[in-house]
């Protein structure tokens, strides 16, 4: 626990010098969506575009995550803000790093959502909404887990029994029942771009 004994300590490398060593402007992409939308394909697809033009990136991803640090945590609603607080204490780290950092997990609360963009500095957090029906989500079903739940084997499980609160106002709003990967994936870079993220 954090006392009146623990002391900030300045560094002398700073985020803008780690940033203009690296030729990009460090942020967060936070994509946020149903189980099976396409979060990490998504991001996986956008963090190689970024890689292919010389980009610094790093990618936190829910399930991998799950499998580590926050592998104590469950799906109840605490442990689920739990979670993304933790995500969003690491991701601001890496975006101090200098990099650009994506995160892909749910996130079914707006509260957290908006918790991860308040520790942020402005414009450094981009909410990526990957918007895909829910049935559409459990129709490519790619773990299986629709299934399961459907048939109560799963409890909490998002959009079914567990809510998701849909974004009011994402930076990026995808659809990835309507157009391809690489198309959406290029909808996020030429944000950055345009953004002056990247050059
Ligand atoms: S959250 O809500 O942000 O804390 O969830 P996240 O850390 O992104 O983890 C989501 C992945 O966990 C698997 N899974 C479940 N998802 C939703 N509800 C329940 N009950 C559940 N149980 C397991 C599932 O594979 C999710 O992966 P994605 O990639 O989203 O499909």
């Amino acid at each position: 626990m954090k006392t009146e004994n623990t002391v900030w300590h300045p560094q002398l490398v700073t985020k803008p010098d780690r940033a203009k060593l690296k030729k990009q402007r460090p942020c967060l992409l936070w994509y946020t969506g149903l189980s099976g939308s396409g979060k990490s394909t998504v991001a996986n697809a956008v963090d190689d575009l970024l890689f292919a033009r010389h980009c610094h990136t790093y990618l936190l991803d829910g399930d991998n995550v799950r499998h580590g640090l926050n592998g104590d945590l469950g799906f109840s609603d605490e442990d689920r803000i739990e979670n993304i607080r933790r995500i969003s204490q690491v991701a601001k780290l890496f975006v101090d790093s200098g990099l650009i950092v994506s995160t892909a997990f749910i996130s079914p609360f707006q509260s957290d959502r908006d918790m991860a963009r308040n520790l942020l500095e402005r414009g450094e957090f981009i909410e990526v909404f990957i918007d895909t029906p829910i049935d559409v989500c459990e129709q490519r079903d790619p773990k299986g887990l629709y299934k399961k739940a459907r048939a109560g084997e799963i409890k909490d499980f998002t959009g079914i029994d567990s809510d998701y609160d849909v974004p009011s106002a994402p930076e990026i709003h995808v659809k990835t029942a309507e157009q391809d990967i690489l198309a959406c994936a290029t909808q996020i870079v030429n944000y950055l771009y345009d953004n002056g993220y990247i050059g």
